[in-house]
């Protein structure tokens, strides 16, 4: 019998330019964008490890060096608090330099998504790994990425996290073609993908199955993002490397389980900062009456 392959890596592309939250990102990543008081970056990290993930491979361009700041020792600021006796400040700065063994890739240029992927071709090497796009923020009662995980071992194939998305908005959407496989141990959550199709019309969307920004894909993705031509807006697209793919080996769409947030747009970021401030111990009561008390 073949011996089951483990998703043990997993690439953050954060190359990107972040224009829809300009001027913010003028000098600052996207990803270092704090979510009450936790880069958004920093939340996709976490979700990884919690999915088995140890090795985390970055992939960041010009004026990103904060993320990578952010997941180093600080020397002056831990001798600080050390000084000053803020021991549990201490410990929160800590346990994020030594939550993780991170590599950096360069993407010389922002290319695209599927461009961004291969640039980690020799960190991940020959094995299947996941791709978490830090901006969607996803807060699910079992981290998304596990879900994901926990279907890899039984598939073995490549998983795209969907979510359903009815009326026009699925406009704004990648969106998969694929048949519902019922019952079984994941409860209707897996599709068998046929294809792959980007920001249809709402009348020729083949499904309400949005893909969102987690994937597990197999190291053959590698070969099929070298033969893809460059798609919209020149860019070399992950969803186009796929399509390729789809002709070698089988796909699935996991419809998670869990609510997502598109911090990359301020509308999306604005709400996921009430939300997760709602739910801290620590915020939540002041919060929500704070928002009580709004003449709206
Ligand atoms: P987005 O399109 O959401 O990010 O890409 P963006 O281009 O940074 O943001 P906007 O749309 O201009 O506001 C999805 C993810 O892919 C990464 C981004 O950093 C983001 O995490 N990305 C995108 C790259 O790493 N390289 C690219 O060439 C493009």
């Amino acid at each position: 019998m073949k011996t089951k392959m483990k998703v043990r890596k997993a690439v953050f592309p954060a190359a990107g330019l972040g224009t829809r939250f300009l001027p913010a990102t003028k000098s600052m990543p996207k990803e270092m964008l704090p979510l009450v008081d936790k880069p958004i970056i920093q939340y996709g990290v976490e979700e990884a490890l919690a999915a088995g993930c140890d090795q985390i491979i970055i992939v960041t361009g010009r004026g990103k060096a904060a993320i990578e700041d952010h997941f180093d020792q600080s020397y002056e600021l831990e001798s600080l608090l050390q000084e000053k006796g803020k021991s549990d400040l201490l410990a929160i700065v800590r346990q994020i330099s030594d939550m993780i063994h991170v590599a950096y890739v360069r993407q010389k240029q922002a290319l695209g998504l599927g461009h961004a992927v291969l640039m980690a071709r020799e960190l991940v090497g020959n094995e299947p790994f996941a791709v978490l796009l830090a901006d969607d923020v996803i807060d699910g009662p079992k981290p998304c990425l596990k879900q994901m995980v926990e279907a890899f071992e039984e598939t073995q194939s490549s998983i795209i996290a969907t979510q359903a998305v009815d009326g026009p908005m699925i406009s704004s959407y990648g969106v998969i073609d694929g048949k519902q496989i019922k019952g079984g141990k994941f409860g209707g959550r897996l599709f068998d993908v046929k294809n792959l199709v980007e920001k249809p019309k709402m009348e020729d969307a083949p499904s309400n199955q949005a893909i969102i920004g987690r994937y597990i894909l197999t190291p053959e993705i590698f070969k099929t993002l070298d033969r893809t031509p460059l798609g919209a807006g020149g860019e070399l697209q992950l969803t186009d490397g796929m399509r390729l793919l789809l002709k070698k080996e089988k796909i699935y769409g996991y419809n998670f389980e869990g609510v997502r947030h598109d911090t990359g747009d301020k509308l999306g970021f604005l709400k996921a900062t009430v939300e997760f401030a709602l739910k801290r111990k620590d915020l939540g009561k002041p919060m929500r009456e704070y928002l009580k008390g709004l003449k709206l």
